[in-house]
């Protein structure tokens, strides 16, 4: 049997020597080599069409294509307080309210000025490990391109590819010219995404990008789309999120044909995996690196964090919102005697379940379109 000390390399997923224990202690690396471990697949049968649903998604996605130089407007002016104020809102602790009340709360004592810094440097950090998994997308859907043995498969990836670049593109240029640079990779994010790049199976590249790292990006930007007025970010994160819903409903689509065929031992390996990307997603969103820069005692505030009762954690889970219902669509949650619902319900997001799946949601997704519909109105 496989023990959480498997699949997490620790016996507690609270434990919080092991979990702050994984930091990134090469902050000037530039480049990071993984070995992808995969054969190049070609197919000779290059009937166009034989997966329907895939076809259609292809087509579309060579009709929302893109340019971020010329349909974003760089020449806005970016304020980033003022990006923070709509954030926070009238409550600037917002989301880390319970932490505030906390009796050894680090943040006791944050006026005005330390929230807009925190506020500042959150968001940096955030969009700076959102433009890092944008380039782990780059990287696994190139690797698809290879290792996917179906030509409906093969042509969409390839469009998929072209996306992920103008996503790194847009969120690299962001970072540099309208805030003020970037974090470097959050230790939790790179070792996923090794763990996905590194991974033999074609279809494990599909679970751990298209289901779960974009399945938290779609959920994300959407929230962040939702409640941000600064202009250009708005378009920003409305365009990619026009072709991140494509890339879940990829995942969802290929990966519910080739699930249905698996044994229940098989669905059990891809469970454990889930399980694995869920945990190092909610450890990333720790945040470490920003209680460092704000010269905030990080263990501590860790600690409260994983203490945080699952009622006061609304942003954390709805960051699950889009996985949860793709995983059950997959029969990701029930099979092998439902070990991945019992996960879920351990870490407080199976509320989810019956959330709307991402397989078809992308044509409402489909600002691009839109835009140009009404442009030619
Ligand atoms: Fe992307
Ligand atoms: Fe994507």
């Amino acid at each position: 049997m496989t023990t959480d000390q498997d699949i997490l390399g620790r016996a507690d997923v609270n434990d919080l020597e092991a979990i702050i224990a994984i930091a990134n202690t090469d902050v000037t690396e530039v480049i990071h080599t993984v070995e992808d471990n995969a054969d190049a697949i070609f197919t000779w049968d290059y009937e166009k069409g034989a997966r329907p649903a895939l076809n259609k998604l292809y087509e579309k996605a060579k009709t929302s294509q893109w340019n971020g130089e010329t349909d974003l407007d760089w020449s806005i002016e970016v304020d980033p307080e003022r990006i923070i104020s709509d954030l926070q809102g009238s409550n600037a602790a917002g989301p880390f309210q319970w932490v505030v009340e906390h009796p050894d709360s680090p943040l006791k004592n944050f006026g005005d000025k330390e929230w807009t810094e925190l506020g500042i440097e959150s968001i940096n950090w955030r969009l700076s490990q959102f433009m890092h998994g944008e380039q782990g997308a780059l990287i696994c859907t190139a690797k698809i391109v290879e290792t996917v043995p179906w030509i409906d498969a093969k042509y969409y990836a390839s469009t998929q590819v072209m996306d992920e670049a103008r996503h790194v593109e847009v969120f690299a240029k962001y970072l540099q010219e309208k805030c003020t640079g970037y974090y470097p990779v959050n230790a939790h994010l790179k070792m996923l995404l090794d763990d996905i790049v590194s991974d033999s199976r074609w279809d494990m590249t599909y679970l751990g990008m298209q289901i779960m790292v974009e399945g938290l990006a779609l959920a994300a930007f959407g929230f962040m789309h939702q409640i941000t007025d600064e202009p250009l970010l708005k378009k920003l994160l409305r365009y990619v999120m026009s072709d991140e819903a494509r890339h879940v409903a990829f995942g969802v689509l290929s990966l519910k044909e080739y699930y249905a065929e698996l044994s229940d031992a098989e669905m059990r390996e891809r469970q454990e995996f889930t399980f694995e990307a869920a945990v190092r997603m909610r450890d990333r969103f720790l945040q470490q690196e920003v209680w460092e820069r704000m010269g905030v005692d990080g263990r501590k505030m860790v600690k409260i964090l994983l203490e945080t009762p699952p009622e006061e954690q609304i942003f954390q889970q709805m960051l699950f919102s889009k996985i949860v219902p793709n995983c059950k669509k997959l029969g990701l949650l029930d099979a092998s005697d439902a070990w991945l619902r019992r996960r879920f319900e351990e870490i407080g997001v199976i509320q989810f379940e019956d959330w709307a799946d991402t397989g078809e949601e992308y044509l409402e997704f489909d600002a691009v379109s839109q835009d140009r519909a009404a442009a030619s109105a």
